[in-house]
């Protein structure tokens, strides 16, 4: 489909302007970048901070687009392979949804659904740190793009990512998540770790099923996590 691209100063949540067209009714598809957001939103009700001038710089972007997989479990894991592919080898994914490098999250997705007619409007939000927060007192320090790759800054990303991830969302909607579960394990941070999911569940992960559910093995028997967060257990 024909994209519109709409770049704006500032906004709540890229997320949030997405989801209130989408119950207005407009339900193109769109890419929305934004320069900064004063509300930007995580996962489970968490704030994600972003900025993308100066200190602790981001990228943050959302991609409406109407969709209809037959089955949506998988998509946050086919939009995080597709950005870590096109971004660097060393990166890696903490399943559902985040991308670590080296024991610390660079990126976050959250991916919202409305109705739009008979199909479902999805709007996939993307935050990427692109420069290292200095100072500030989380105990782990997030990590940034730039420890990898100095040189690039956040219209740099957008433009290695935006393609590939479009490709990656329509080829999902089609096949599913089977065709990348390969491409998914050999970017696993979680698989052969001890985890804690939230749901009470713990044990060692053994990786992804070929619909993107997690597996765990909990000493019991193989439980499939189908959505929760996880922790790595420290050891
Ligand atoms: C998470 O780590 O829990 C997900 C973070 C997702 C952040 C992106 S930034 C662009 C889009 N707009 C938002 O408000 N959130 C997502």
């Amino acid at each position: 489909p024909g994209f519109s691209v709409e770049v704006l100063p500032e906004i709540d949540s890229t997320n949030s302007e997405l989801m209130r067209r989408a119950r207005a009714g407009q339900c193109e598809p769109v890419l929305l970048v934004a320069e900064r957001q004063t509300a930007g939103r995580g996962r489970l009700g968490r704030d994600w901070q972003s900025d993308t001038q100066g200190d602790g710089g981001t990228l943050t972007f959302s991609l409406g687009l109407p969709l209809q997989p037959a089955d949506w479990s998988g998509l946050s894991l086919a939009v995080g392979l597709s950005v870590v592919q096109s971004l660097h080898p060393e990166l890696q994914l903490k399943w559902p949804n985040d991308i670590w490098w080296q024991g610390r999250k660079l990126a976050g997705i959250l991916i919202e659904t409305a109705s739009a007619g008979t199909q479902r409007y999805a709007v996939i939000g993307v935050g990427i740190n692109i420069t290292p927060r200095k100072g500030g007192g989380l105990r782990t320090p997030p990590a940034a793009l730039q420890e990898l790759l100095p040189e690039v800054d956040a219209p740099e990303v957008l433009h290695r990512v935006i393609a590939p991830l479009v490709q990656a969302v329509l080829t999902f909607t089609t096949e599913g998540f089977a065709p990348l579960r390969s491409a998914y394990q050999a970017r696993d941070l979680l698989a052969g770790q001890a985890v804690v999911c939230t749901d009470g569940t713990q044990g060692t992960a053994l990786g992804v099923d070929a619909s993107g559910v997690l597996l765990v093995d909990t000493g019991a028997g193989t439980v499939r996590i189908n959505s929760a967060e996880v922790s790595v257990r420290p050891v």
